[in-house]
């Protein structure tokens, strides 16, 4: 009896997984995941420069999948993943005012904000943070100046994008569509990670 309920429950999540992210549920949980393992591993880092951690920033994350999006085109191998690690702005980024709109930011709260984006193959833990960690980047992570994070991520590519709490960087707009709308989906892939939990 148990066995039947709880697998029944099992496919429930996955269904409605499947219908909330229109692809497989299973890479969306372990998109998530990679997202909080790397935001913990940088405000370890943050911790260790006695500087506060980042807040998660909605807009910022938006941005940041629309780039990881684009960047999973490129091939990432040893070569793209050296010579890609160099923070830009957000106005070096090709098509980021279409990026900005969608996402609700207004172009005045985002120069002084820095993108930061990685590849590496899989995703690989202790590699993905010490692509961070251990490059130009860490200066960046390193400046507190820099008071929230928003990540994107798209196959091997992760885009990690830092805000400020001044005005010009921090990643302000009109509207609150599209932070109502991520932080929707937070919440629901909490709750089906505590259904999931709760039922196996
Ligand atoms: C890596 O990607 C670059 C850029 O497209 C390409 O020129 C290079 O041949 C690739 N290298 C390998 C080892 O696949
Ligand atoms: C990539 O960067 C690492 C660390 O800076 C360096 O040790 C390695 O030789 C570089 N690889 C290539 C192919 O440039
Ligand atoms: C952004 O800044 C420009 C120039 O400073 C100004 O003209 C424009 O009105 C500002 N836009 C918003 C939405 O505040
Ligand atoms: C960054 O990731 C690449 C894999 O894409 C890896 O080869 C490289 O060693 C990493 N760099 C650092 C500094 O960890
Ligand atoms: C971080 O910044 C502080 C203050 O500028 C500096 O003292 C420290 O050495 C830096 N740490 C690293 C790992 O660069």
């Amino acid at each position: 009896m148990a066995s039947s309920s709880s697998s029944f429950s099992l496919f429930g999540v996955f269904a409605i997984a499947f219908l909330v992210f229109g692809s497989s549920p299973v890479l969306s949980f372990k998109v998530e995941e990679d997202k909080e393992n790397l935001l913990q591993g940088l405000n370890g880092y943050r911790q260790a420069q006695k500087l506060p951690p980042f807040e998660k920033n909605a807009k910022a994350c938006c941005i940041a999948d629309k780039i990881a999006d684009v960047d999973k085109d490129h091939p990432c191998n040893i070569t793209t993943a050296n010579s890609t690690v160099t923070a830009r702005h957000l106005s070096q980024i090709a098509n980021f005012e279409h990026y900005a709109e969608k996402c609700k930011v207004d172009l005045n709260t985002t120069a002084d904000a820095i993108v930061m984006p990685v590849c590496v193959p899989d995703m690989v833990e202790p590699m993905l943070l010490a692509n961070y960690t251990q490059t130009q980047y860490a200066q960046y992570l390193n400046n507190s100046k820099f008071v929230g994070a928003g990540l994107g991520v798209d196959v091997d590519w992760m885009v990690v994008i830092l805000t400020t709490a001044e005005h010009g960087g921090s990643f302000a707009g009109s509207g609150a569509g599209s932070v109502v709308a991520s932080m929707g989906a937070s919440v629901l892939v909490v709750l089906l990670g505590l259904f999931l939990v709760g039922n196996l």
